[in-house]
């Protein structure tokens, strides 16, 4: 490295040391605002944090805007005047997961609490805590050298939460002004404490939800009951059939685009280090569950699924009550791997219900979003620039991963503008994403921030 480099990079290193307190504090505000993009009761407050990160922005020395969207506005701000270097879209999402259920929250979701050493609260990892890390490393540098060195255009948006439906239509129209040369997202998680890691591949989703309409209204059931379909034991009876014994999914040609797993990367999985009982009991289950020949590590990565995520129909309060339920409904999700496509397979879905339904009962199917599975390119020189940034900030070198969960933009970004994603996860899957007590270490923060800023270094070389 250039004298003149490598000082600059120590000056940062120093900034970043100097101003950590205050970045949390600048974070908890933040997370003090209930951006939850799932529920119309919070519009104010996800504009609220659409404007909190634009500011963000500017302050860090970015021209920053809101692009105002049919749904929640999109956060977009740049800095490019670094002719010659690379680009890099920097990709994050200021919406939240619903906070419920309240009661198992230690310390209010929307009031964010330091205990040992980790910040709580709803967003702290997903995403807004990962997302800020790289607000906070252009900060720094420009904030020290005056200057990057490479070309950033930060895209933060506020429906990643609900399937990103509005973000598509955005990278579409700007194509132009949105060219770069790879993309960055923190909003994955390090493969476990002490071993960061680089994802190079996320599954894709399907989520759509189904009612079964029976009697007009709720019945007694000693009256009705035997005469009519409960829509409820249909429904219970639908959903037995998504599954054989050995756990594969039943819906037809589920599986014929599947990329089969290759043995270098089923090896590649094997070598990485993983204890099943310590698994199952951090989860608190029994016993392992999934596709018959598969790995725990295999079925989460690598193998397609299908899950009930809600379940409801009849009466739920307290004490029994006596009725054949009007209707019943599920929500449900099938994660995807490459080449399964996520349109097609949501048809096969709603017809495989449709044909196994019974007349007494009328089928309601709803699609609410998808996006395709996708994995890249390890060796590339992006790769290469991340893992060294990576190794300085974490003191080792990242191991590379996939992992079960979706990003959807991550599709959209390779065919609307041709572009890779470096997926950079400074959280742990431990953090309790979407469930009660959602948290971000310090530590994790303070490193993210750091190895941001030494991508920047990596990428202009
Ligand atoms: N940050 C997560 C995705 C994630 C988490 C990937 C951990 C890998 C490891 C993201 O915010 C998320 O929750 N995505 C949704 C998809 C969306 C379409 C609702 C998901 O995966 O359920
Ligand atoms: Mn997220
Ligand atoms: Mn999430």
């Amino acid at each position: 490295m250039e004298a003149k480099e490598s000082r600059t990079v120590e000056q940062i290193d120093r900034y970043l040391q100097e101003q950590a307190e205050r970045f949390v504090s600048e974070l908890q505000t933040l997370l003090r605002i209930p951006s939850v993009s799932a529920d119309p009761a919070y519009r104010a407050d996800v504009h609220r944090a659409a404007e909190f990160v634009r500011d963000q922005l500017a302050v860090a020395g970015l021209k920053a805007e809101l692009v105002e969207t049919e749904g929640n506005p999109i956060v977009y701000g740049e800095w490019c005047e670094a002719p010659g270097a690379p680009t890099a879209i920097v990709y994050g999402h200021y919406d939240v997961q619903p906070a419920d259920p309240l009661d198992q929250w230690i310390s209010p979701p929307f009031e964010p609490t330091i205990r040992d050493g980790k910040l709580y609260a709803r967003g702290a990892t997903d995403d807004k805590g990962q997302m800020f890390t790289h607000i906070k490393a252009v900060e720094a540098w420009m904030k020290t050298a005056g200057r990057l060195p490479v070309n950033v255009k930060f895209i933060i948006e506020g429906e990643e939460e609900v399937g990103s439906k509005n973000l598509e239509r955005f990278l579409e129209s700007q194509r132009e002004r949105l060219k770069g040369d790879v993309a960055v997202i923190s909003d994955t998680s390090q493969y476990a404490p002490g071993i960061p890691a680089i994802t190079y591949g996320l599954r894709g989703i399907l989520a759509c939800e189904v009612t079964l309409h029976g009697p007009k209204q709720d019945l007694h059931s000693g009256v009705f009951g035997g005469s009519v379909a409960n829509p409820v034991n249909i429904l219970a009876g639908l959903i037995g059939k998504l599954h054989d014994d050995q756990g594969r999914v039943q819906i037809p040609g589920f599986y014929d685009d599947v990329v089969p797993l290759t043995e270098k990367e089923r090896q590649q999985f094997a070598e990485l280090p993983f204890d099943e009982a310590a698994y199952l009991q951090e989860l608190g289950v029994p016993a392992a569950w999934g596709e018959a020949g598969y790995t725990t590590t295999e079925r989460r990565w690598a193998r397609p699924t299908c899950d009930v995520n809600g379940f409801f129909g009849g009466y739920q309060g307290e004490g029994p009550k006596t009725i054949i339920p009007s209707r019943a409904t599920a929500k449900i999700t099938c994660r995807l791997v490459p080449r399964q496509n996520a349109e097609q397979l949501t048809q096969a879905l709603h017809d495989f219900l449709q044909a196994n339904c019974p007349a007494g009962v009328r089928l309601e199917f709803k699609h609410w979003h998808g996006c395709d599975a996708l994995v890249f390119d390890t060796e590339s020189p992006y790769m290469t620039a991340a893992r060294n940034a990576i190794a300085t900030a974490f003191g080792v070198p990242p191991v590379f991963i996939r992992e079960g969960g979706s990003i959807p933009v991550v599709a959209t970004f390779r065919e609307v503008l041709g572009l890779d994603t470096l997926l950079l996860g400074w959280g742990q899957n431990t953090d309790n994403l979407h469930s009660p007590n959602e948290h971000f270490s310090l530590a994790d923060f303070h490193r993210g921030i750091r190895a941001s800023a030494h991508l920047w270094h990596e990428l202009s070389r």
